[in-house]
């Protein structure tokens, strides 16, 4: 099969790694794709969200199947595009329909959908800029910290954890009435401070069967500690230790079978994958939020623990079949952890050449923001490096992981040496 991987991340490189192992691949094409991906297949320049040139791709490189790295083609409408298409129909693409992947692309939507399917949630209501003074009367009703969210896309930014009454009017104030977050914040869920620790489940679905994989915990912010601003992702583990069978069974019943089944209740086309943000509250799993695609950097934690083929899974996704396959997993804990260019996630410089790649030997190594120029890698975006490790416990993955990324050498580099230091 030829294969094409729609992104340019470390979670569009794992999954180029991991498709690359299977014995039905024949070629693989990755779009835009970076430095990694282009010693695994063939990087072609266009963007993910461009789709007609996707589709002259499609057809020029006869692919057979289509996986889409990150959510904003699939909010866009990318499956649906190819459905709609005379020519790209029978290509099974791996990620929802527009419809299934407003569960990411809109904040009210998700919401509804889980109160609809009375799955665990926060408390919540949403406003609009017509009536603001009654999101001010529905903050006075709630406790410190106030938990405010753009309703659609904001680049993982959209959401603000405020601490006093006063600044939580303002914000929303700001986010109703000055679009603060552009047109992702003409509404704003308000929501129910969950205190607990958070973790990550990953589903994947053909649309009526599922396979739950290897949860995750990520490490959100750039400072030691949890500290500073949000960013995408600063590394991840999995498994993560808290989530015992006690645990995983409370949430494959209370939250994913009725995920599924609500998707298929409501007709909701979905094929692909369902990341669910979870928060643990004294051992009940709340749901926080839907993405309709992998985790970055959570992928990199998570995929190398799938030993089953996952090109073979995508194809049981797009036939229907998934409950015919088997998932086979590594016991062993992965962790990720990510390098990224002084600065980030504010201003950063990009052009900065790498070295000493080629030195890890005990770590798998999944290029982010990089570019092959000549013969030298170079930074090209904030995150830039993942490295992944194997373990037999968290800490001896970890310290693999840290010991690892001393030896890439870049002008600016900085990474978080406390991944897991809560678990
Ligand atoms: P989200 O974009 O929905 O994942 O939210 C970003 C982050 O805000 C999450 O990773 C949580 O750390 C935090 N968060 C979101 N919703 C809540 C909530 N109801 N209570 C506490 N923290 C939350
Ligand atoms: N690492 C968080 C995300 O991919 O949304």
């Amino acid at each position: 099969m030829n294969v094409l991987i729609l992104g340019s991340g470390g979670r569009e490189h794992t999954f180029a790694w991991k498709l690359s192992q299977s014995p039905l691949l024949t070629k693989l094409y990755i779009a835009p794709g970076n430095a990694g991906t282009g010693t695994l297949g063939e990087n072609v320049n266009i963007k993910a969200d461009d789709f007609s040139a996707v589709k002259s791709l499609c057809l020029e490189k006869e692919i057979h199947l289509v996986v889409v790295g990150p959510e904003d083609p699939l909010v866009k409408g990318i499956h649906d595009f190819f459905l709609d298409d005379a020519e790209l129909k029978e290509i099974p693409v791996i990620g929802p329909q527009k419809a299934g992947a407003e569960l990411e692309g809109s904040k009210d939507f998700a919401k509804k959908f889980l109160f609809r399917h009375n799955i665990p949630t926060a408390a919540y209501q949403t406003f609009t800029s017509e009536n603001l003074e009654e999101g001010y009367a529905f903050l006075e009703t709630l406790k410190a910290p106030y938990v405010l969210k753009a309703d659609g896309l904001a680049a993982g930014k959209g959401v603000l954890i405020l601490d006093s009454l006063k600044e939580a009017k303002s914000e929303l104030k700001e986010m109703l009435t000055e679009a603060k977050f552009g047109a992702a914040s003409t509404k704003v869920v308000i929501e129910e401070f969950l205190d607990g620790i958070e973790l990550s489940v990953f589903v994947l679905t053909d649309g009526s069967n599922y396979k739950v994989l290897p949860t995750a915990k990520d490490y959100k912010r750039i400072g030691e500690g949890d500290t500073g601003l949000n960013t995408g992702g600063m590394g991840a583990i999995s498994p993560v230790p808290f989530a015992d069978d006690v645990l995983m069974q409370k949430i494959e019943e209370r939250i994913v079978k009725p995920t599924v089944e609500g998707l298929k209740k409501d007709k909701l086309p979905y094929k692909g994958f369902i990341f669910i943000g979870l928060i643990n509250v004294d051992n009940e799993p709340i749901v926080i939020e839907y993405n309709v695609r992998m985790g970055d950097p959570e992928t990199e934690a998570v995929l190398p623990r799938i030993k089953s083929d996952l090109l073979e899974l995508f194809k049981a996704v797009g036939d229907g079949t998934l409950n015919e396959k088997t998932l086979e997993l590594d016991p062993r804990f992965a962790t990720t952890v990510m390098m990224v260019s002084g600065g980030y996630p504010e201003a950063y410089e990009k052009g900065k050449v790498m070295t000493g790649i080629e030195t890890i030997k005990d770590s798998i190594v999944f290029h982010a923001g990089t570019k092959q120029v000549g013969n030298e890698v170079q930074t090209n975006g904030g995150r830039v490096m993942a490295i992944t490790s194997f373990g037999d416990t968290m800490n001896e993955a970890l310290s693999n992981s840290f010991a690892n990324a001393e030896k890439v050498k870049f002008e600016g580099k900085y990474y978080r040496k406390d991944i897991g230091f809560d678990l």
